[in-house]
């Protein structure tokens, strides 16, 4: 069936309608005249996928990835990067307008990425003997020998990985490298492992997780992440922002905010390692992180010590229960949650510190959008920043200054 691909959907799938229901349909771009076949119809929408392009949009450009066409793991590769650019920035405004009530005013410019391939320091693996990505849309491993996203080093241990062979207990590999030559393993398995001696041989910083992703043994698996001028110690199953060269722009906008304020206290919830509290330490006198990762809070007062931050507390604990707890005043807080936002109860604990400034770091725009609207009755949108954190993904970073009302 032809159809003609109208625009995007937030996922980066081409929109088209067909007999009145919305059809998405997976790397078609709009513009484009395309050939479809529906694979899934429900009561209001269908699900196609593109056969052949009739006409090619002029956006279009050859992915470089030879997995492209059957790896779920990245969506945009077939836009150029400038048309990626302007995708996110237009998705970010579509969303907080609708969802958020933020005028377009208030949203800058899309930062760029510094690297459009090869910019991760993490990758996660499924492991079939080989290593490799999910399928699209089915729990099918596609074996590959190396990933555009991730970075050079992080392929060469993937190959030498799959040169040795995987053993059949090992259900997913993480290979994380973020300075130098200093890396960490971290096998998933699904039973016991008898022997990793041959991993310990490919890299030392070695991790056995169980099947409820326990750790079975870590032997000082920390590795090294540097941020600026601030140096890291990261735990296998720790949070680091995986796009190294675009976190620094994203803290430097944080910092910036904070510079400005200079607060007496500051408090960084959903903290991970302490890296945005200590990265802005200096221009604050008192320093509270709250996180719910045991081994991220341990990272974190010894980042604290590596980095002689003196006026740091970090607690281990969920952000809910510590902020009830705590009766805490502040006069910045900067939430940084995973991508389902923040809690209503942390809601109306930021009210209750009432901080003059809020810095919002957010994965998902969605639950950003939902966030502000309820922030709203408190606190009004000064500025938001897109960050293109996840290139030839649809995935987008966004910086949020508020300010008490
Ligand atoms: C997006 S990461 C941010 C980490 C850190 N700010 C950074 O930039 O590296 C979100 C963090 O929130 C933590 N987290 C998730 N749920 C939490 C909760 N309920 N309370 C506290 N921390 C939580 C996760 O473990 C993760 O470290």
């Amino acid at each position: 069936m032809e159809v003609l691909i109208d625009r995007l959907d937030h996922q980066g799938r081409g929109i088209t309608t067909v007999d009145g229901k919305i059809t998405f349909v997976e790397n078609a771009l709009p513009g484009e005249i395309v050939d479809i076949k529906i694979i899934k119809s429900e009561k209001k929408i269908n699900e196609a996928v593109l056969e052949k392009i009739i006409k090619k949009s002029p956006k279009r450009v050859e992915p470089i990835c030879p997995y492209y066409n059957e790896c779920g793991g990245c969506s945009l590769m077939h836009l150029s990067y400038d048309d990626q650019l302007l995708y996110k920035e237009n998705k970010v405004v579509d969303i907080l307008k609708k969802f958020g009530g933020i005028e377009e005013a208030k949203i800058n410019k899309i930062i760029p990425s510094p690297d459009v391939y090869n910019y991760r320091n993490k990758v996660v693996l499924k492991c079939n003997g080989k290593l490799g990505y999910y399928k699209r849309k089915t729990n099918d491993i596609i074996n590959i020998e190396s990933c555009y996203l991730v970075s050079d080093k992080l392929n060469n241990i993937i190959k030498k990985l799959n040169e040795n062979g995987l053993d059949k207990e090992v259900k997913e590999v993480t290979v994380r490298n973020i300075i130098e030559d200093d890396y960490s393993l971290t096998l998933s398995l699904q039973n016991g492992l008898n022997n990793y001696d041959k991993y310990k041989k490919i890299v030392s910083k070695l991790t056995l997780l169980d099947k409820n992703n326990k750790e079975i043994t870590s032997n000082n698996s920390k590795i090294i992440g540097r941020l600026g001028k601030k140096e890291y110690l990261v735990s296998p199953t720790a949070f680091f922002q995986v796009n190294t060269k675009q976190t620094v722009n994203l803290y430097d906008k944080i910092l910036e905010y904070v510079k400005e304020e200079n607060p007496k206290s500051l408090i960084d919830l959903y903290c991970g390692t302490g890296t945005i509290g200590i990265y802005v330490s200096d221009y604050t006198e008192k320093l509270f992180g709250v996180e719910i990762n045991k081994k991220a809070i341990e990272d974190a007062k010894e980042n604290a010590r590596i980095n002689d931050v003196k006026n740091a507390t970090f607690v281990a604990g969920d952000t809910k229960t510590i902020l009830g707890k705590n009766n805490l005043k502040s006069d910045m807080v900067i939430v940084d949650p995973p991508r389902s936002g923040l809690d209503k109860n942390v809601i109306s604990d930021l009210f209750k510190i009432g901080s003059k400034k809020i810095i919002y770091v957010s994965c998902d725009p969605i639950t950003l959008a939902r966030d502000l609207k309820i922030l709203n009755e408190k606190y009004e949108v000064v500025e938001v920043t897109p960050f293109d954190m996840f290139p030839n993904t649809y995935h987008v970073e966004n910086v949020v200054l508020l300010k008490r009302r």
